[in-house]
C-alpha cells in the first residue's frame, strides 16, 4: 500500500477566525495553478486531522457523537491538479496525517458527472470527498445516530471552508450528486456513503 506523507499542519495563521468568517463564501472557480501537499494537508486535517489525546482516543479537529468519528476524507485529484500526487484517489489517514493512494487512475471526469456535470467540479484541481461510515454512530446511538452525522458533517466542511479562507484558497459545498454513481466511480467500500464534495483550488488573481 502506497503512502504518502504530508506536511505537518499549521496550528497557527495569520487569518483571524473572524475574519475568514467574515469573507467565507461558495467560490466556484479556480486558478489554473495545481494544489500544494502543504494545502492538501491542511484541509484535510481541518476536516478531520487528530488534535489531542483524550483517555487514551485520538481526538480530531471536529466534534464528533461519542467520538464514535465515523467521517472518512477522501481526496480526488485531477490530471495535472496537483504538483506532487498523480490523479486518482487517495484516502486521508488521520493518525499519520498520510495519504494512502486507493485509484491510481484519473476519476476526474467521472466524478464531475457523478455531480451533474457541475462545473465546480470539473474546474477544480482537488476534491475533497466526504464519506460517512453511518454504522460506527448507530450503533451508539440508534434513534439519533444518522442525525448525528450529519451534524458533524457540517462541522467538518465549515472547517474546510474556513481553512480556505485563510489560505486564498476557493471552496464551494457540493451536496448535488447521485450517491449510486460517486460510491461506484470511487469505488467506496460498501459500509462508506458519500456525504459531501468539497472541491479546492487557488484563488485567480483577480478575485
Ligand atoms: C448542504 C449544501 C449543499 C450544497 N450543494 C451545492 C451544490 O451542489 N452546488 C453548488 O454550486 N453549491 C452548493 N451549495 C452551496 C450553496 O449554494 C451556498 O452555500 C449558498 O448559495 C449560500 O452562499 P454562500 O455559501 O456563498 O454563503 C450547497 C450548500 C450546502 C450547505
Amino acid at each position: 500500500m502506497t503512502r504518502i506523507e504530508l506536511p505537518d499542519p499549521e496550528t497557527d495563521g495569520t487569518t483571524s477566525v473572524e475574519r475568514a468568517i467574515a469573507t467565507r463564501a461558495s467560490r466556484r472557480t479556480f486558478a489554473q495553478t495545481p494544489v500544494g501537499t502543504a494545502d492538501v494537508g491542511q484541509v484535510l486535517w481541518a476536516m478531520q486531522g487528530v488534535t489531542h489525546e483524550r483517555d487514551g482516543i485520538e481526538m480530531r479537529a471536529v466534534p464528533s457523537a461519542g467520538a464514535t468519528y465515523p467521517l472518512v476524507a477522501f481526496l480526488e485529484v485531477a490530471p495535472d491538479g496537483s504538483e506532487r500526487l498523480e490523479a486518482g484517489l487517495y484516502r486521508y489517514e488521520p493518525t499519520d496525517h498520510t495519504l494512502e493512494v486507493t485509484l491510481e487512475t484519473a476519476v476526474h471526469d467521472d466524478l464531475t458527472s457523478a455531480a451533474l456535470g457541475q462545473e465546480v467540479v470539473r474546474d477544480a484541481p482537488a476534491t475533497i470527498v466526504m464519506a460517512a461510515e453511518y454504522d460506527r454512530t448507530r450503533t451508539q446511538y440508534p434513534d439519533h445516530g444518522d442525525r448525528y452525522v450529519h451534524m458533524e458533517a457540517g462541522h467538518a466542511a465549515e472547517n474546510v471552508h474556513l481553512v480556505c479562507e485563510s489560505r486564498d484558497l476557493n471552496t464551494c459545498p457540493v451536496g448535488a450528486f447521485s450517491d449510486a454513481d460517486v460510491a461506484d466511480v470511487l469505488d467506496l467500500p460498501g459500509r462508506l456513503d458519500p456525504l459531501y464534495l468539497l472541491p479546492f483550488g487557488h484563488r485567480r488573481a483577480e478575485e
